[in-house]
């Protein structure tokens, strides 16, 4: 199973606090079923350039596999990505496929938190046209805990956007209205982790395969399994 949405890389943002962390969180992964792990970091245009990011992120990536590769218990592969901020900015970018996860195609973008003005759709619009990439939409279900917001949700998924749902968002009553939504309206929702540490925001993700199911099927769960293995072997 691909996870395609973590925090594994230690020391670099609110993710894995040190090495030993990341190794943790990367054996829970392999005990929950996961084989491929795509670090995303977060990356904010308003805070690095996309090589500043890249060599920081390939620096705390180096670090964790110098240590994996003195251990004998096994860990799944690590793939580089980036939790992508979405801005303004970025839409003006032609250098997208830096960030995108492995060699694929999918870059994995995260939606501003306030108002999703006309500019929200165009940038996206922007990036996929000028960048040949796809975008997945990092936890989309977190978005529509504000009143109103559906509608803003609907319009993106219309689209045709891949959207990212949070495991640990199948276990949240306020979440699980929109999830069965996105079930109505998408067959493009592929399911991650979001791991940011063994405390708080942990990798939930056999329990939320196991969810998805009981509630939907095991045939959509495979559905949605297939959809995260196509996006990572899209190259480009
Ligand atoms: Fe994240």
């Amino acid at each position: 199973m691909v996870d395609l949405h973590s925090h594994i890389l230690p020391a670099l943002d609110d993710g894995a606090k040190d090495v030993d962390e990341a190794l943790q969180m990367l054996r829970l992964a392999k005990t929950q079923g996961v084989d491929t792990m795509v670090a995303t970091p977060h990356y904010h245009s308003a805070v690095n350039t996309i090589d500043t990011f890249i060599q920081t992120r390939n620096a705390a990536y180096l670090s964790l596999i110098n240590t994996i590769e003195t251990q004998e218990e096994p860990v799944p592969e690590i793939m580089l990505g980036a939790e992508v901020y979405l801005t303004p900015e970025l839409a003006e970018s032609e250098s997208l496929n830096a960030l995108c996860m492995g060699r694929s195609k999918g870059i994995l973008l995260e939606m501003p938190y306030d108002i999703w003005y006309d500019w929200v759709y165009k940038a996206i619009y922007q990036i996929a046209a000028k960048n040949r990439v796809v975008p997945v939409m990092a936890h989309l279900e977190r978005y529509s805990v504000r009143p109103g917001k559906m509608e803003s949700i609907e319009k993106l998924i219309a689209m045709n956007v891949y959207i990212q749902i949070n495991a640990a968002s199948l276990f949240d009553h306020s979440m699980w209205k929109t999830i069965k939504r996105f079930f109505v309206l998408s067959d493009r929702i592929v399911l991650a982790s979001d791991a940011h540490d063994m405390a708080d925001r942990i990798s939930l993700m056999d329990q939320a395969c196991d969810k998805i199911a009981k509630k939907f099927g095991k045939e959509t769960l495979q559905a949605v399994m297939s959809n995260a293995d196509r996006l990572l072997l899209e190259n480009r």
